[in-house]
């Protein structure tokens, strides 16, 4: 296992997302643990963009319950259609928000939180987790960070 990921810094974030989800994959393909892979993923990710929280929700019976993150601490447990991670599980659709006052029903877990996007992860054709990162930048995610994001759930879920 790699003990540490390269990444430049410097990079803009669409060349950041292509040196580190091939890493990622390496980190997390001999693993069969899945708080192990989550925990690395939310590190990496860190690292890496710096986002003020990284982190997953994990369904559980019947609500969303936090698994490992990065960041300050956070709600354990969202309820379905609730705030931006309920409603992307609800929709099995990634939710970029610009802004989070304008999100109805955002729920707030740190008040510097400005931007936010969540994106599900889907096994089987089933919503089983959502990846959530926040911004304390207003307008902090695009369609870059949709592709890619989306890309790194796609992988996540092989390992479901
Ligand atoms: N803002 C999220 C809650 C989770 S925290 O941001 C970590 C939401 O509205 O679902």
């Amino acid at each position: 296992m790699p003990e540490s990921i390269f990444i430049d810094k410097n990079a803009p974030r669409v060349a950041k997302y292509l040196q580190v989800l091939p890493q990622i994959k390496a980190l997390i393909e001999p693993e069969s643990d899945r708080t192990a892979n989550l925990a690395n993923i939310a590190a990496v990710l860190k690292e890496t963009f710096d986002f003020l929280w990284i982190g997953f929700y994990e369904w559980k019976t019947d609500e969303l319950v936090l698994g490992p993150f990065q960041g300050p601490v956070a709600c354990s447990r969202i309820k379905l259609g609730k705030g931006v991670c309920g409603t992307s599980f609800e929709t099995a659709k990634t939710i970029v928000v610009p802004n989070v006052d304008e999100f109805p029903g955002h729920i707030f877990c740190n008040s510097t939180s400005k931007s936010e996007i969540v994106v599900p992860i889907l096994k089987n054709g089933k919503v089983v987790a959502v990846l959530d990162a926040d911004s304390n930048q207003l307008d902090d995610f695009d369609k870059i960070d949709q592709k890619y994001l989306e890309q790194l759930a796609i992988l996540i879920a092989t390992k479901w």
